[in-house]
């Protein structure tokens, strides 16, 4: 068996915050923000928005671009690692398609790479199990986690979500042709928001080790804390090979593509990495100046729109690589 992406979609919420807007409440600058990053707007969740709403729409599109019904969806993988419900959205996402069949619906946690490894999940539960349609949405809203008064990080997210349609087809029409996955965690420190226990002094002094530890305190995670220089080395440096290795496990030639579609993380490093694969800027697929760094969304939602405008054609060749916390990367070569 083989699979091909059939469909896509995306969807991002109404607010749009300006890079001027940003600067009303840190010390930054509008300047400072488009020459270091090539951000200048993005868009937040706000009012009665929730992340499902975004997901559900940008999966609708997917489906009605394919022309595939939702009842035939038989599985859905929900990227994400901000959904609404940590349990995972994947069900709610499942419920409000229609998807009446009761397919089977998960989540993936792996931040910016999150996408990728769905796609290549996709692709092994079509090859293995058997499955038909199978529904990949890349979601997130970092805006939930980034520190609102670190003006370090928050100037670079933005939240949205984006799906494919990937169904099975003969395998001589495969249109996902090589995968190069990792994981990193000893870079983990560098990219974080961790579970932190919101232990009071009076209980750690107490010296009663169980009626200090229990119930659990109502604990949470911290804000995003991210060192942006060690992420920026290691992504200029991993990408690029990454991307060879998946064009040599895919039987290509490094130039054999038609569009270069990293995770949208700052202009800087897309720029970087074509530079280090000598790929023309006219064939890099770029518009983080308007969402910022959507984290899984990212990769979706810009195919999406490059679909949508014409650029990528039926039967376009794409280098895509994803890259973020973990550290994880993920590259792929894929076929519109
Ligand atoms: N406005 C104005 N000045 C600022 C701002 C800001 N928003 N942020 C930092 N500065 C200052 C710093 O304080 C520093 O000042 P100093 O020299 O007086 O100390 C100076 O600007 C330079 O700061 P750097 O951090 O060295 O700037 P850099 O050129 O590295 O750019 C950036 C920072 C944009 C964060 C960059 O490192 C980057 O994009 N890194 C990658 C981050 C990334 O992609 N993360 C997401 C990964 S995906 C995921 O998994 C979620």
């Amino acid at each position: 068996t083989g699979c091909k992406l059939v469909g896509c979609g995306s969807a991002v919420p109404s607010l749009r915050v300006s890079n001027n807007d940003l600067a009303k409440i840190v010390d930054t600058n509008d300047e400072w923000i488009s020459v270091r990053t090539g951000i200048h707007n993005r868009r937040v969740l706000s009012g009665k928005e929730n992340l499902t709403d975004l997901a559900v729409e940008a999966a609708r599109k997917a489906l009605e671009m394919a022309e595939v019904h939702p009842k035939d969806v038989d599985l859905i993988l929900m990227c994400s690692s901000t959904g609404d419900d940590r349990f995972g959205s994947a069900p709610l996402i499942q419920k409000a398609l229609g998807c009446k069949s009761n397919p089977l619906a998960f989540d993936i946690t792996a931040a910016c790479s999150g996408f990728l490894l769905g796609l290549f999940s996709a692709s092994c539960y079509v090859k293995a199990g058997g499955f038909k349609n199978v529904l990949v949405i890349g979601a997130d809203a970092v805006s939930r986690c980034v520190d609102w008064t670190d003006r370090g990080s928050c100037i670079l997210f933005g939240d949205a979500a984006g799906a494919v349609l990937m169904q099975a087809c003969d395998i001589r029409e495969d249109g996902l042709f090589g995968f190069d996955l990792h994981s990193d965690g000893d870079g983990k420190r560098h990219l974080i928001s961790t579970f932190k226990e919101n232990e009071t002094d009076d209980d750690a002094s107490s010296g009663n080790h169980f009626a200090s530890s229990f119930p659990p305190k109502r604990s949470s995670y911290s804000y995003l804390q991210m060192n942006g220089r060690e992420i920026f080395k290691f992504s200029v440096r991993v990408v690029p090979q990454s991307i060879e290795a998946a064009l040599g496990k895919a039987g290509l030639a490094s130039s054999n593509f038609d569009w270069l579609l990293l995770h949208q993380a700052n202009q800087r490093i897309i720029d970087g990495v074509a530079t280090r694969l000598e790929v023309p800027s006219e064939r890099v697929i770029s518009n983080l100046a308007n969402y910022g760094n959507t984290s899984a969304a990212s990769i979706p939602l810009a195919l999406d729109e490059a679909v949508r405008s014409g650029k990528v054609q039926p039967g376009h060749v794409i280098a895509a690589a994803g890259f973020g916390a973990g550290l994880t990367w993920a590259s792929a070569i894929f076929r519109w």
